[in-house]
């Protein structure tokens, strides 16, 4: 690994997805799980909710013959091997699972799971495209503000040293302007006209054409992007770009040593016909409901309580506001069938 000034999507990309020795590439990794733990490893009630939407996509098409499942950014094929568990068998019979994956084929997968490195050609899948945790890491740039409170991209070596380098210009200084302006809209620093030096803002431009090509692969459907996300209006002013490493939080070194991820500006991302709402709000509407079971049922089915009271401890960690149950949820239906599959577009 070279320890060359550059910014920080190039250095992202170089640190996660180097050819042979980078973070999620490297022969023989943990792979996500290893790392950190996302609501696909919280609990199999994620894949059985999925598998739920899943069911409702395929209603609304009108049960296809060939139904697909896209995982975009699948890890080590968790959720679609969960989903194909939870599914009712004529739904898995028509069902042609794909996990779209820089990461190598992980061995004794599921062999019914199609694994590619690229996402699909646009146009041409009809079903469900679902990206748990895939934007945070698609690699974007930083920038900082200088002693003017001119914003300048920061440069770092692979030891993760930083400095600035020169004044952001061009569409990426158009995205800040349009979804970052610094200083952040509703944020909690300055006075409009203060010189603010040491803000710092990510550039999504590139999360907004991931994304948007994602969505391009649909004839028909549903894609849906889950991540940790921010608002326009209220965008932390130091930025997020963190990294993690064996379950901790890290500093963001990129020398294929750590994860290194910030948080999705979804509203970006969003194309027209979007729908957002909180990883709560959708997964109680797909039926993930954390209640307690009756204490009454302790004494008349001792082990069904106990079931459901591990099931409702699941419910609970990924619907809670203050962890997974924040992470916002961007629906974007293609074709028409799939709006409104999950409720009103302002749950909360
Ligand atoms: C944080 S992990 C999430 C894994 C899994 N979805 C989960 O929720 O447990 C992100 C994954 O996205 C993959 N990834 C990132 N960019 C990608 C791309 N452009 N195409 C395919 N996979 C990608 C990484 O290799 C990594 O396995």
């Amino acid at each position: 690994m070279t320890n060359e000034w550059c910014g920080w999507r190039e250095a992202t990309e170089r640190a996660l997805y180097g050819p042979g020795d980078g973070f999620y590439t490297r022969p023989g990794g943990p792979g996500p799980a290893g790392h950190f733990r996302t609501s696909v490893h919280a609990s199999p009630l994620y894949a059985e909710a999925v598998a739920t939407l899943l069911c409702r996509v395929d209603t609304a098409l009108g049960r296809p013959d060939e139904l697909a499942l896209v995982d975009v950014g699948a890890g080590r094929g968790e959720l679609l091997t969960g989903v194909l568990a939870a599914l009712p068998d004529e739904v898995a019979a028509r069902l042609r699972p794909c996990a779209v994956e820089r990461a190598a084929h992980p061995r004794g997968l599921d062999p019914r799971i199609a694994w590619r490195s690229e996402l699909p050609a646009p146009g041409s899948v009809t079903g469900l495209l679902f990206a748990n945790e895939w934007l945070d890491n698609v690699p974007l740039d930083v920038v900082e503000t200088d002693a003017d409170g001119v914003p300048r991209r920061v440069l770092v070596r692979a030891d993760g040293t930083e400095r600035q380098g020169d004044p952001v210009d061009g569409a990426d200084a158009q995205w800040l302007g349009r979804w970052w302006p610094i200083p952040p809209a509703g944020g909690i620093v300055p006075a409009p006209d203060a010189v603010s030096p040491g803000l710092r803002a990510e550039i999504g431009r590139p999360r907004d054409e991931a994304w948007a090509q994602a969505v391009r692969t649909l004839r028909a459907g549903l894609a849906v992007a889950v991540d940790y996300a921010h608002e326009r209006d209220g965008r932390p002013p130091f930025g997020t770009l963190t990294g993690f490493r064996d379950g901790r939080e890290v500093a963001p070194v990129p020398d294929g040593s750590c994860d290194i991820t910030a948080h999705v500006a979804l509203d970006a991302c969003a194309g027209p016909s979007a729908q957002r709402l909180t990883q709560r709000a959708a997964l109680r509407a797909l039926g993930v409901d954390g209640r307690r079971p009756p204490l009454a049922m302790a004494a008349t089915d001792p082990a069904g309580y106990v079931r459901a009271l591990s099931a409702a401890g699941a419910a609970a960690e990924l619907t809670d506001p203050a962890g997974l149950g924040g992470f916002g949820w961007l629906l974007e239906p293609v074709g028409g069938a799939c709006a409104g599959l999950l409720g009103p577009a302002d749950a909360a």
